[in-house]
């Protein structure tokens, strides 16, 4: 173990019930490939890949070393007005795998950053337009768009937001697509009714005035309330309606980004290109900070093109905007990416997982089970935070929000690897019904 304390009490964790914790500390001390081990020695499988980021699975010689060569030859450059080449660098690889129309990313060092930076680049781009007088933002109720003030306006997650009145004004949540009700339950990939849900856009459009709205955020797959799968023809529709109406649709690609649906992006797996991905997450494969938004070619030009020559067109930036190391991280995780053809899974393999999850759906504590890709939920009757507790002492992570456990293994896990966190999962919840 690198660092030993004394304390717990001066760290304030995030999202932890910190009294909790402290009575009975969770450390994880070492991780390797697709298993994490606790201060205890004892191993858990990484059925979360952490918190969906870990891609690659842990401990990347490639990327360690790419990051410390990085720190060898220049730690750090001021991003202003200067700049170093490997942000150039890891933009152009990135968008080797974004949609056709866009190849323009900005750096930031969080998903809560990207969504920040992609509400100021749309207002930025209706301005550029003489459009702005569209000030409403449409949003969905269940969404988790980060932490910042922005996202958390445009939370759909009720406990994100309820504590903090100061949020943004003017946003309109539209109905989530998990429809309750039987036949809707224990449905894997895209279901099959509730494309209307989309026409909740529609209306905004009616009662406001679609030229008043700037832009409609949706998570693709909502990924942190327990993997909401859009139903068939729904995304269609949100494009369909945003087109009509000079209303850009950005997909907050955080989660479902690099390779998570078996595909390079969400875009790709459902077939919609929006105007702005933010993305992050496995971006560096976790070994690195790292947000980004990725940019149609004519939200770049638009925006550029409309400041005086020689002037900044975009006043937004971070001091750790395109960091050397993460860059360093995020070239060396697109090598593996590419390399070992991570960013699309094979069919086989995301049967298998399908199979696998639904094969839980004899517990009697599940209520749903749902997913795509390699990414999945299931429902418990029970308390989420005590069962992802008591399946930790069980030796397998897995994240859960509310009632939902979110399985997403890591790209790199096996036919086996997926069993193994099934059957950790069955057998933590038998245990805990017993
Ligand atoms: C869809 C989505 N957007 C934004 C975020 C925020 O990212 P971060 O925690 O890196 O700020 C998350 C994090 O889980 C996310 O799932």
């Amino acid at each position: 173990m690198q660092y030993t304390t004394n304390s717990l009490e001066n760290q304030w964790m995030p999202f932890t019930g910190n009294r909790d914790f402290k009575q009975n500390p969770r450390l994880i001390t070492k991780a390797e490939g697709v298993y994490l081990w606790d201060h205890n020695g004892n191993k858990l499988i990484d059925g979360s890949s952490s918190l969906f980021n870990v891609a690659a699975g842990h401990g990347r010689t490639e990327i360690a070393e790419a990051v410390h060569r990085q720190l060898m030859e220049c730690d750090y450059t001021a991003p202003f007005q200067m700049g170093h080449p490997a942000a150039f660098e890891l933009a152009r690889k990135v968008t080797r795998h974004t949609p056709d129309e866009i190849n323009h990313i900005f750096f930031c060092n969080s998903g809560s950053e990207a969504i920040d930076t992609s509400l100021k680049m749309v207002m930025a781009y209706h301005r550029a337009n003489g459009d702005a007088q569209r000030t409403r933002f449409v949003s969905r109720e269940r969404a988790y768009h980060g932490v910042n003030m922005g996202g958390v306006s445009l939370s759909g997650m009720v406990k994100n937001r309820e504590t903090f009145s100061a949020v943004m004004p003017n946003i309109v949540h539209m109905r989530h697509t998990w429809l309750d009700g039987a036949e809707n339950r224990y449905k894997w990939g895209q279901p099959e009714n509730g494309a209307d849900l989309a026409e909740d856009l529609q209306r905004a459009v009616d009662t406001y005035g679609g030229s008043t709205i700037a832009a409609c955020y949706v998570e693709p797959v909502a990924g942190s309330t327990g993997c909401l799968v859009p139903p068939k023809g729904y995304l269609e529709r949100l494009r369909e309606i945003c087109d009509a109406n000079g209303i850009l649709l950005v997909f907050d690609e955080v989660i479902t980004g690099f390779g998570r649906l078996g595909t390079p992006f969400a875009a790709q797996a459902f077939g919609v290109t929006p105007d702005l991905m933010t993305l992050a997450k496995a971006i560096t494969n976790g070994a690195q900070p790292m947000g980004a938004v990725a940019a149609k070619d004519d939200i770049y030009d638009v925006v550029t093109n409309a400041a005086p020559e020689n002037a900044i067109e975009f006043f937004h930036g971070y001091t750790y905007s395109g960091h050397p190391c993460s860059c360093a991280a995020g070239i060396a995780t697109m090598d593996i990416y590419e390399n070992e053809g991570l960013l699309t899974s094979s069919a086989d393999l995301l049967e298998h997982f399908q199979e696998r999850m639904m094969s839980l759906s004899d517990i009697d504590m599940i209520t749903d089970i749902r997913g795509m890709g390699l990414m999945g939920a299931f429902d418990i009757t029970g308390d989420g935070a005590a069962m992802q507790k008591e399946l930790f002492h069980q030796g397998i992570h897995v994240k859960f929000t509310g009632p939902s456990g979110i399985v997403a293994p890591p790209l790199v896990a096996t036919k086996d690897h997926i069993d193994e966190i099934i059957d950790k999962l069955r057998a933590g919840m038998q245990r805990a019904a017993a």
